[in-house]
């Protein structure tokens, strides 16, 4: 273990807040980051700084501190004011960086004032962590909000040991050329000390831009975790495929309470072959595309039709940026049209639900589904495939996942790989996972747990600390 204290830094905390009546409430947020982080912390302890999401004007200490000794580890807030969530997390983290790095540049918003509000909330996140901290901790920065967070440390002249971890793709040079700011971005990377992303892809791709715009920095080595130096600074720069915490998941999915709401959910839709697809409302995932081919499919193969339901849950997010309001339309259009088109009494194709379910109800959902249907344009990893793997107590279910999800990497060869753009080929895919025989699924879906169950979140942190504090790495995952 690693006796340093570990400070974990990330734009949003692990909450996400609701208001009954005055007094607001703290629960457990979501999204990918937070559920692979949130076992980490309660597991090793440390501190957790970031935003609550909340105004500037509300006091949450108290709340956080309730939370904090619930979770046993200690969350600070950082306040942001109505400007810079606008400016900083609307504008350039949502709508230049998030686009940019899914490969979705038309859909980038480039504006100085937003990238002054990055610098301007990267330098008061670095005063909250020098404040907090000290020279023997372990500042450990995730996600595309903070990027600059190790040189506004330096700035202020705080000597810190530093860690950087990208939960999302990084783009290749072609698309990651196109940012105004992109020679700042790669400097202001520079000054961690170990840089992580989730695919060896996505490594490759930073490495390349640094090629492009820093002709005097070089790699060394070869490997999941490699240098690169200019011959006066060195750092490391590796691939560490994030995951979750896999016992707890496929224990709760064990529980009797489990078992009786996934016979409730498997009930409610007569033992029909549940297709599942879960995500938050974002462009990135797919939705539209995912619908439009489970359309091909009942236009394809009629005999599927009354036999076979759609479950998409969408969870709402970042509703405030244009795109996603645009998309929730596209996709509710969508849903009334196949709906419209293919209902007969007692059977909907597609059931939609617009809301955040509890970790519980999903692993419901999760154990009552017989396939997987996660098909984003991109995505840094995906947590939802792997969940899923995790609580298919039955041991048949079959994942169908995107060919550009970083989670595919991994599952090559238990997944059923497709192109999401693929209207015809995914439809071919969920046809193909329909005939499947059960000791294919079988086998297949063992594949898929043997991974998950061994590469679990805390191999994960080990092989980013371990790398960090100079450990030999063994046993990676292919890639
Ligand atoms: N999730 C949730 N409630 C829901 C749907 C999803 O808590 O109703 C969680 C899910 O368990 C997963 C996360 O949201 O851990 C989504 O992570 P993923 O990596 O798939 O995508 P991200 O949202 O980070 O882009
Ligand atoms: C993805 C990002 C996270 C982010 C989450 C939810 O998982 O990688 O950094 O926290 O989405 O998005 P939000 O904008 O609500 O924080």
């Amino acid at each position: 273990s690693h006796p340093v204290r570990l400070i974990v830094v990330s734009n949003r905390l692990p909450v996400s807040l609701c208001k009954e009546g005055e007094c607001w409430h703290v629960e457990t947020g979501k999204g990918g980051l937070i559920t692979a982080l949130a076992p980490v912390l309660r597991n090793r302890g440390g501190d957790w700084i970031g935003w609550t999401g909340a105004g500037a004007d509300v006091d949450l200490r108290a709340q956080l501190k309730a939370y904090s000794r619930q979770e046993g580890y200690s969350l600070h807030g950082v306040n942001l004011t109505e400007e810079e969530v606008h400016d900083f997390y609307h504008g350039f983290s949502n709508e230049i960086i998030w686009p940019l790095f899914h490969d979705f540049p038309s859909a980038c918003n480039f504006q100085q004032a937003y990238f002054d509000a990055y610098l301007a909330v990267n330098r008061k996140f670095a005063q909250v962590v020098v404040g907090r901290s000290e020279e023997d901790d372990y500042v450990w920065v995730h996600d595309y909000h903070l990027m600059h967070l190790a040189q506004k440390i330096r700035k202020l002249g705080g000597e810190r040991k530093t860690g950087f971890f990208l939960h999302i793709p990084f783009p290749s040079q072609d698309i990651f050329l196109k940012l105004p700011w992109r020679r700042q971005m790669l400097e202001a990377l520079l000054e961690y000390d170990l840089i992580g992303f989730q695919t060896f892809r996505d490594r490759r791709n930073f490495i390349r831009c640094m090629s492009v715009l820093f002709k005097d920095w070089r790699q060394y080595g070869r490997g999941p975790v490699v240098h690169l130096s200019n011959g006066i600074r060195t750092i490391k720069v590796g691939y560490f495929p994030i995951s979750i915490d896999f016992r707890e998941f496929s224990t709760l999915a064990r529980t009797r309470e489990s078992a009786e709401l996934a016979e409730r959910v498997a009930s409610a839709f007569r033992r029909r072959t549940l297709v599942l697809g879960a995500d938050r409302l974002d462009y990135t995932k797919g939705i539209p595309q995912r619908l439009l081919a489970f359309r091909a499919l009942l236009k394809k193969y009629p005999q599927l039709r009354t036999k076979i339901s759609l479950v998409q849950i969408v969870v709402p997010s970042r509703e405030r940026v244009p795109e996603y309001q645009a998309m929730k339309h596209r996709i509710e259009g969508l849903v009334s049209e196949i709906n419209g088109e293919y209902s007969e009494p007692g059977w909907v194709p597609v059931y939609y639900l617009y809301r955040s379910l509890s970790r519980d109800e999903l692993i419901g959902y999760y154990r009552a589904a017989s396939i997987a249907f996660v098909t984003p344009l991109r995505d840094g990893m995906n947590l939802v495939a792997k969940e899923f793997c995790a609580c298919n107590v039955d041991g048949n279910g079959v994942v169908i996942l995107s060919e550009f999800a970083g989670a595919a990497a991994q599952f090559q060869r238990g997944a059923l790989l497709v192109n999401p753009y693929d209207v015809e080929g995914v439809a071919d895919a969920l046809y193909a996972a329909c005939q499947m025989p059960p000791a294919e699924r079988r086998r297949r879906m063992q594949k898929l747990k043997t991974t998950v169950r061994k590469y679990d979140i805390y191999w994960w942190v080990d092989s980013f600390l371990g790398a960090a504090f100079g450990k030999k790495l063994e046993d990676f995952p292919a890639q």
